[in-house]
């Protein structure tokens, strides 16, 4: 049983500048949630309790987020507006919230290492909350955790995506084993198109098995200079079995302004006009 989720979050989401410059950019709202929220409540869907939180320095509205504000639970209480706590309310009752800091920003493979202490010898899902998925039947995580139940090994979600962006993105490469599974024999982190082994691109969904932390403590820094989890996967995929999930649903990259737009837009048509 997968029962821990770690959210790393502790980058200066420099594209959302000014709207990041004090506030954490997983607290950026689409409608009235902000994005860690929503993928917060991917993880309770999909069996989770408890969220380990990977933060920066900047971040405390995200602990203050997950916790109960008296001041605000007494103005509100018994008023018409109470309704509008009942969603966190509920989600700070489901599950536990720890935390830990990344004080140094050394890629994406770092700060899931840095969640060691919060996270032990278990298996566990990481969720990068600007990538914003939404299904209506079962979300993202939930169809990689009956996967793992399977295969009991690492899977990264991956979708197409033009083959003009694969330098956004880890890629993979692999051979089928079943309808949308895909058995990874090669990734690369962010390559240019000319070079790309594929147009399949790693979202920011996976399921880790706790030897992962070994293989990221031998990863040396690769693009950009930062120690990037896509090596880490690597060398875990050649030395056993790492899987690519062809995931169902829609998600948006919220962490460029184009695709937080498009999210809102779609949320908002949504949950207010149907
Ligand atoms: C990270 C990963 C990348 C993955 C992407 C998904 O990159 O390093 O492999 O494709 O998330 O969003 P980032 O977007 O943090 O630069």
């Amino acid at each position: 049983m997968i029962k821990k989720c770690l959210f790393p979050a502790a980058g200066y989401g420099t594209r959302f500048l000014p709207a990041t410059k004090a506030m954490p950019k997983e607290m950026l709202p689409v409608l009235t949630k902000p994005l860690i929220q929503y993928g917060v409540e991917e993880a309770v869907e999909a069996g989770m309790n408890t969220m380990a939180i990977v933060t920066g320095r900047g971040k405390r509205a995200l602990e203050d987020h997950f916790d109960v504000s008296y001041e605000l639970e007494h103005q509100i209480k018994g008023t018409s507006k109470e309704h509008y706590l009942d969603e966190i309310r509920t989600l700070i009752n489901q599950c536990t919230f720890s935390y830990t800091r990344q004080n140094e920003m050394k890629g994406l493979g770092h700060a899931i290492l840095t969640g060691e202490t919060l996270i032990g010898n278990e298996p566990f899902a990481v969720i990068l909350a600007d990538d914003l998925c939404d299904n209506d039947g079962e979300g993202v995580l939930r169809q990689m955790v009956a996967l793992y139940n399977k295969y009991k090994c690492s899977i990264v979600a991956i979708e197409e995506v033009d083959p003009s962006q694969t330098n956004r993105y880890g890629i993979i490469e692999g051979k089928e084993i079943e309808e949308g599974v895909y058995m990874i024999s090669n990734m690369v982190e962010k390559p240019d198109p000319e070079v790309a082994p594929s147009n399949l691109a790693i979202i920011g969904r996976y399921i880790l098995t706790p030897d992962i932390f070994r293989f990221i403590e031998r990863t040396k820094p690769g693009k950009g200079g930062e120690i990037q989890i896509t090596d880490a996967l690597m060398a875990q995929a050649m030395s056993g079995m790492v899987l690519a999930y062809k995931f169902k649903g829609k998600r948006f990259d919220c962490g460029s302004v184009e695709g937080f737009v498009e999210a809102t837009n779609y949320f908002y048509a949504k949950s207010y006009k149907e």
